[in-house]
């Protein structure tokens, strides 16, 4: 079985990082989110995957290399413009040839891993086989109807959800599914569905399988999403501590401090992973944060938070909560009077000022 990972699209819910940076690589515990995906299909054992890549693929190409890391051959597809998942699919056709593939959308993050979906795929004769999971706002997402245990229906971000059964970005199809995309036509936001291809697939009379997911699994693309899939991962964490501590820091529970970082007067409350080259100085860093490489916090305080490359948190009163903070930002107390925010804010950025 082959493996496509879909790392194109634009990654609209996530500006301004999304304008200079791939969204399947903001870092989820210090970990990218399409890291996850790689590592889930190699224990699957898919090897042999085709990532999809479209504006970002450079950045995308940096960091994978070649998979060698994974024990996973990786062979690149270029997407000129994100025209649908089914597209991303189409275009595919070449890499996956008429073996069966294992479709997964490197913004997804599954606990559990795919082994036992790709496993029953393996064995069911079916010739597609979709997961669903239950969720609360099934609007924002493809939605499966069922009638008994049969899919009958699935349909893309309806404002009238037949159930709460979320189509989750895991999707296992044979060579059939290449006939239905031939019979598609752009949607109304101008893409070619996968829910669509999969709703010709059900009315062609294909077998259809679906199981549900019953650990967590998370679409990264929301912010709120985003932070809780780093809370869930680093609930996992173990405490590993790598760099300088002085007496007058306390740590408190599950904390990783790599290497090259330097923690003084400080309090830091784990879960929390600390990247390399880090200096915490007088800062207090609560449960559920992670801080990238290079990052900086002097008399501040955080929590819930992810804070990407290079940024600086300086001199802050109140704390940080709930927050993603992008590489090379920089947060600082003017101390200037009168007392104000000032702010020089790139396009599309939200700033929610609590008080
Ligand atoms: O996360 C699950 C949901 O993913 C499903 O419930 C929906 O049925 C499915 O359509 C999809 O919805 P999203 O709106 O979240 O898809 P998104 O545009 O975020 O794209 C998912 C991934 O695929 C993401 O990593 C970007 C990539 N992609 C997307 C498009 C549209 C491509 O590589 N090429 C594309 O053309």
């Amino acid at each position: 079985m082959k493996g496509l990972i879909l790392s194109g699209g634009s990654g609209t819910r996530l500006r301004p990082l999304t304008y200079t940076s791939a969204k399947q690589l903001i870092p989820v515990a210090n970990k990218p989110v399409l890291f996850y995906g790689i590592e889930h299909l190699v224990e699957a054992g898919v090897t042999e995957i085709g990532i999809v890549v479209g504006d970002t693929a450079a950045e995308i190409e940096a960091a994978v290399d070649d998979g060698s890391r994974w024990g996973a051959h990786i062979t690149y597809i270029r997407q000129d413009a994100p025209r649908g998942l089914a597209h991303a699919v189409k275009i595919s056709r070449s890499f996956l040839g008429d073996e069966p593939f294992i479709m997964y959308l490197g913004d997804n993050i599954l606990r559990d891993g795919v082994k036992d979906f790709v496993d029953a795929f393996d064995a069911g004769g079916a010739n597609a086989q979709i997961l669903a999971a239950t969720v609360p706002e099934p609007q924002r997402f493809g939605v499966i109807e069922l009638d008994g245990d049969r899919v009958v229906r699935v349909v893309e971000k309806p404002a009238d959800p037949p159930s709460d059964l979320a189509l989750v970005g895991v999707y296992l199809f044979d060579h059939h599914v290449f006939e239905a995309i031939e019979t598609l036509v752009p949607s109304a936001r101008g893409e070619l569905e996968i829910t669509e291809a999969i709703q010709r697939l059900i009315d062609d009379g294909r077998t259809v399988h679906w199981q549900e997911v019953r650990g967590w699994w998370k679409d990264t693309g929301h912010l709120d999403d985003l932070l809780e899939a780093n809370r869930v991962v680093l609930r996992t964490l173990e405490r590993r501590i790598d760099g300088e501590v002085d007496d007058a820091t306390r740590i408190d529970g599950e904390v990783v401090i790599e290497a090259g970082t330097t923690v003084t007067a400080s309090v830091i409350r784990g879960p929390a992973v600390i990247g390399r080259n880090c200096r915490l100085e007088n800062a207090y860093i609560g449960p559920y944060t992670s801080l990238a490489d290079g990052v900086r916090v002097v008399a501040a305080e955080l929590e819930h938070c992810i804070v990407l490359h290079e940024a600086r948190i300086e001199g802050l009163e109140g704390r940080i909560n709930a927050s993603l903070i992008g590489r090379q930002a920089h947060i600082f107390a003017t101390g200037a009077k009168p007392r104000a925010h000032r702010l020089m804010v790139g396009d599309g950025c939200r700033v929610g000022i609590g008080e």
